[in-house]
């Protein structure tokens, strides 16, 4: 089968096109002939070599397919369920293995291409607006990044929660995206400075809480943004990442919380994995959340999907098609 591997970790150029042995499963394990990966910005960590890996890595933490065979003792699936799945290695690639207590079945109504965008983005932006900080209608809360793959469904789910959202992003065409993902209010920070424009927004107070997917550029002013007690998310280093901190800035910018949390955490049993998964399939399914899948690329472009993503010129879930 093919694979896209790195052998060196580098720029895009450093994913390579390879030919590899098609795996089997093991014990507890399901194959599954992939139709969609999912690309997210923390295979450009690994890719880079900011996420330590073991090498030749094969790219790519999410996916979703056709299960062909299962190893022995496998009771979630069988060969023929459609099924999709995130935090499994491996996913850059024709088939791959996974441990058969990680997959998902997919609702009849939702697409391998749908599932296969869902599993990452979508369980960490039901996370962060459920279990980080719980939003709750007449909350207001900042998202930077707004109309990338993680920022549309943020918006979207905390506009369902009932909050206000603020979102920044860079264009005018990601500002129309924003809003129609339901962003009240979007910053364009290329042309204002956001900290001032928050601050104006919500007449003085500041936002409940930040979610910032982008780091070192916007984490500081972000603590600006937050009211007294309020919670500083940060899930991500787009920008790069935020340099040490003196804890003594979460005192003096007033009683802040300062969370720094990872998917893993927050689907670490089958039962979360289950239950996060299943809400957050049943909304799409019912047309409550939106996917915007807005780029496809064949398996043999990942080079091109990821120089657009760190390029800034990508917005909502960008898919590799084996
Ligand atoms: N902790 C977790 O559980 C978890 C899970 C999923 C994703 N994440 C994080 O969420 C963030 C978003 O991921 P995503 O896959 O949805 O990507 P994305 O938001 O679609 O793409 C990144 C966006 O960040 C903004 N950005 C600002 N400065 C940037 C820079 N210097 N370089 C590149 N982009 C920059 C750009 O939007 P503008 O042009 O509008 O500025 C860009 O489009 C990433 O940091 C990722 O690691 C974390």
């Amino acid at each position: 089968m093919k694979a896209i591997r790195i052998h060196q970790p580098g720029g895009p150029e450093a994913l390579q096109l390879d030919d590899v042995a098609d795996p089997s499963p093991g014990g507890g394990q399901a194959a599954v002939k992939l139709a969609a990966a999912g690309v997210n910005y923390i295979d450009v960590y690994f890719r880079t070599g900011q996420y330590k890996a073991q090498l030749p890595l094969t790219l790519g933490l999410e996916g979703a397919g056709t299960v062909t065979a299962v190893g022995s003792g496998v009771s979630e699936v069988k060969a023929g369920d459609n099924v999709a799945w995130t935090g499994v290695p491996g996913s850059y690639a024709q088939m791959n293995v996974v441990p058969a207590d990680r997959l998902v079945k997919l609702p009849a109504g939702v697409s391998a291409k749908d599932g296969a965008a869902a599993m990452l983005q979508g369980m960490t932006a039901h996370y962060l607006v459920k279990s980080s900080y719980p939003l709750k209608k007449g909350d207001t809360c900042l998202v930077h990044a707004a109309a990338g793959g993680m920022g549309l469904l943020l918006c979207q789910m905390a506009k369902m929660l009932g909050a206000t959202v603020i979102g920044t992003v860079s264009t005018e065409e990601k500002a129309a995206l924003a809003k129609s993902a339901g962003a009240d209010h979007v910053i364009l920070y290329t042309k204002q400075e956001f900290e001032p424009e928050v601050k104006r927004i919500t007449g003085g107070r500041g936002v409940d809480v930040v979610y910032d997917g982008v780091g070192a550029s916007t984490f500081d002013k972000s603590l600006n943004c937050l009211r007294p007690r309020g919670y500083m998310i940060l899930f991500g280093a787009a920008s790069g990442p935020v340099p040490p901190l003196d804890l003594q800035v979460i005192n003096v910018r007033g009683s802040l919380f300062l969370q720094r949390p990872s998917l893993n955490h927050h689907i670490g049993s089958r039962e979360e994995l289950v239950q996060r998964a299943g809400e957050v399939l049943g909304w799409i399914k019912d047309g409550k959340v939106k996917l915007r899948i807005e780029h496809q690329f064949p398996l043999a472009q990942a080079a091109e999907a990821h120089r657009a993503l760190e390029g800034r010129k990508t917005t909502g879930k960008i898919l590799l098609i084996p």
